[in-house]
């Protein structure tokens, strides 16, 4: 099956994000992918609602939302309100991560969970039947553009295993230094959801690169 392809608007330019919006709207892409962080969790702060509205205003596609922040369960409405399809909190950032996962499910939206590098896969065997996503970060996360980390591989594959033990139908997506050749490495690993920022955003013709991962 082919991989869904979520391009990540972190590097797109956002003097121009109509356009690029556009762009995506016209391409293969399955998802528009939509970093938000808080300066708290991670060390650096991308945008916010506001930001967000507007590409829900010009989005074509599903919303697919990763949020890198605290407390990310205070702000489930807000994230409704902008009518996204998946909403995916970090594990590490939800002390009840299996409410806020509930709540995130009532609020009508798909919920997702993010892992850091380094935390263990086998700690989602629990949440893994409530959850529609797991995001497997394969880079640290808070910046575009960083080396992929090549145990990501073997996370992948373990979570692959863990999802079929028990019976979840969470789709896998792989975030952080996916390019052409870790893109087609998470692929066989068993990834169903490539994220890109500037593999796709810093490609001669973005559209062209988009195709080409929706291909691998
Ligand atoms: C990083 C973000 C990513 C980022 C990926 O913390 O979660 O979605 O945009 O960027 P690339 O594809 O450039 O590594
Ligand atoms: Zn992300």
């Amino acid at each position: 099956m082919k991989p869904l392809i979520s391009p990540s608007v972190l590097s797109a330019d956002f003097g121009y994000l109509a356009d690029d919006i556009k762009m995506l709207n016209e391409s293969a892409c399955d998802l528009i992918h939509i970093d938000v962080m808080d300066g708290v969790f991670v060390p650096n702060i991308s945008f916010g609602f506001p930001v967000m509205k507007h590409i829900k205003k010009y989005s074509e596609k599903p919303l697919d939302v990763h949020l890198m922040i605290v407390q990310p369960e205070k702000f489930i409405r807000e994230v409704q309100e902008i009518g996204v399809k998946y909403m995916t909190v970090h594990y590490e950032a939800c002390i009840h991560l299996h409410r806020v996962v509930q709540q995130i499910r009532e609020a009508g939206m798909s919920p997702g969970v993010s892992i850091n590098p380094a935390t263990p896969v086998s700690l989602l065997k629990d949440i893994l039947p409530e959850v529609d996503l797991v995001l497997i970060m394969s880079v640290n996360p808070g910046f575009g553009g960083q080396d992929f980390i090549a145990n990501s591989l073997n996370r992948v594959k373990e979570l692959k295993a863990l999802i079929k033990e028990t019976g979840s139908k969470a789709l896998i997506e792989v975030d952080g230094g996916v390019n052409l050749e870790t893109g087609a490495q998470l692929i066989d690993a068993g990834a169903d959801v490539l994220v890109a920022g500037s593999a796709i955003f810093s490609a001669p013709n973005p559209s062209d690169m988009i195709n080409k991962m929706k291909n691998l």
